[in-house]
């Protein structure tokens, strides 16, 4: 069943948010340029959440997903690490979608 994990007016006092999916499983959304994207809040180096030890999911210019132990750097897009000791590797996204009210709804669990 799909369920409403942020609103789009969420993005507006910050760009990048983690949330406890259904399953209790951690992840985050992040919205670079306008487009709002969904991973497990799960670094691919060391299988450990992205956002320790600062909070933040995105570097300082706001453009690339940041892995705050060692700085590994993903693409928003697809998830792919550009920069750090994972490269090539990749977050593993979720599918999501924007229904009428600008819910964003997790569409597979
Ligand atoms: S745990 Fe993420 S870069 Fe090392």
């Amino acid at each position: 069943m799909p369920r409403v994990i942020a609103r789009l007016r969420d993005f507006v006092a910050a760009p990048s948010r983690g949330v406890t999916l259904p399953d209790g499983r951690s992840a985050f959304l992040v919205c670079v340029h306008g487009r709002i994207a969904a991973f497990l809040n799960r670094c691919p180096h060391q299988q450990v959440p992205l956002n320790v030890p600062e909070g933040d999911f995105l570097d300082a210019g706001g453009e690339l997903i940041q892995c705050g132990m060692h700085g590994a750097l993903f693409l928003p897009e697809s998830g792919e690490c550009v920069f750090g000791p994972c490269q090539g590797q990749r977050l593993e996204p979720l599918a999501i979608s924007i229904n009428a009210e600008d819910n964003v709804i997790l569409t597979v669990e």
